[in-house]
């Protein structure tokens, strides 16, 4: 069983805002794939901060390089060239083969700023009422505009009127895109995630991206791939559009580029990179010291440990293992994703699971109602995924079972 909580932390608290439906487990501290509770249990972390510890908990190297930034400086204003930000964006320019990048400090924050530049980059050649193209099960972040963008009804209830100018369609059918664009002068962008990460691991075949490319380039629209779950080598490659060959015009990024402390970012290629002049975009924390050397020394170690390799190495056996132990299973439904990016779907609501699978010592999520989520860090090995196997799939098993699935 989970440990007890202390009483003030049994149910929601009065002074935090209630937004989450929080399990009944206090996290105190980490390292590598494995956290600790306040009572001492410890768990394997098959959810890495949801896409966000890259190097897993309490990396020696990125600790003591923070702890020295942290002794330096942590903030300054834009006001100011930060050169940290010259190191990471020609890093990431590197590594996209894009132009050049804006810093802020979230995901939505990322998206938000990929949507105005579609938007102004309608304005710039006369287009007074631009419209993106966005798609169904898709999840973009939770401001205004962005949670428009998202595909899920119940992340819009309760707050419209949402924004306008968004045309939706479903994945990976180029004809229901082009069906849906005919004859609209307005349109300026496509705006997808290359793997949807909370609509259920729904991966973008890699000739849909093509095909997206090529329609873009033919109607002089941006592509916009949001990577910001499935970015930063978790499929494999550094950013997942990269299996298909082909270049977004804007890429916004976040989760596992800092590796835990808040960053995010948009690159952009060449028919976006001038798009924002002075006066057009800003954030107060975007860019920051710290936050830079996050990327920086996360990219670094990525680097150095060769974790890209190891995304495809620990996946690919995860995935084999839950095939063999899955596979044929009456109430699984399908076993998606790349790399360290997999969803496991069953026929029925799974939600009971996080609490069960925590009892048993093992952080998961489920999205999408019926999708085990997983996404540990880069650096799990293969006997923490064959940890990972063992917890879960006797509790898959027998949740199946109890569920009378057959
Ligand atoms: C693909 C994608 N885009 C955007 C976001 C929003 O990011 P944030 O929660 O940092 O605002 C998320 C968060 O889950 C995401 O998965």
């Amino acid at each position: 069983m989970t440990a007890a909580l202390p009483p003030h932390l049994e149910a929601a608290s009065p002074h935090v805002m209630n937004t989450y439906g929080r399990l009944p487990i206090a996290l105190s501290h980490g390292q590598g794939c494995r956290v600790w509770d306040i009572n001492g249990k410890s768990y394997l972390d098959g959810l890495g901060g949801i896409a966000v510890n890259t190097l897993g908990h309490n990396h020696p190297r990125l600790v003591a390089a923070l702890q020295a930034q942290i002794g330096q400086m942590i903030h300054c204003s834009n006001y100011y060239h930060i050169p940290l930000q010259e190191t990471l964006a020609a890093k990431l320019v590197e590594l996209s083969g894009l132009e050049n990048v804006f810093f802020c400090s979230t995901g939505l924050e990322a998206n938000e700023a990929a949507l105005k530049l579609a938007r102004k980059f309608g304005h710039d050649k006369g287009i007074d009422f631009p419209e993106v193209v966005v798609y169904e099960k898709a999840f973009h972040g939770r401001s205004i505009a962005t949670l428009s963008a998202t595909g899920n009804p119940k992340v819009q209830a309760g707050f419209g009127p949402l924004v306008e100018g968004f045309i939706r369609v479903p994945l990976n059918d180029i004809e229901a895109i082009k069906a849906a664009t005919a004859h609209n002068p307005n349109v300026v962008a496509v705006f997808f995630e290359a793997i949807q990460g909370e609509g259920g691991v729904h991966p973008m075949d890699d000739q849909y991206l093509r095909d997206v490319r090529q329609l873009c380039d033919e109607r002089d629209w941006l592509l916009m791939i949001d990577e910001v779950q499935c970015g930063m080598g978790r499929t494999g490659k550094w950013f997942a559009h990269q299996w298909s060959g082909i270049k977004p015009d804007v890429m916004p990024l976040a989760k596992g580029l800092g590796s835990g402390v808040p960053i995010g970012a948009v690159v952009a290629g060449p028919k976006a990179a001038h798009i924002f002049q002075p006066g057009n975009h800003g954030t107060t924390f975007g860019g920051n010291p710290l936050a830079m050397r996050a990327g920086v020394e996360t990219i670094r170690i990525m680097e150095e440990d060769g974790l890209i390799a190891n995304a495809v190495q620990t996946g690919d056996h995860l995935r084999a293992a839950f095939t063999r132990e899955l596979g044929g299973l009456a109430g699984l439904k399908e076993i998606r994703g790349r790399g360290l990016m997999l969803g496991i779907e069953l026929t029925i609501p799974c939600g009971e699971l996080l609490k069960r699978a925590a009892d048993q010592g093992l952080l998961i999520s489920v999205t999408a109602d019926s999708v085990i989520r997983l996404v540990p860090s880069l650096i799990m090995t293969i006997a923490e995924a064959d940890e990972m196997v063992a917890i879960l799939c006797p509790l898959i098993h027998q949740f199946l079972q109890e569920k009378a699935v057959s």
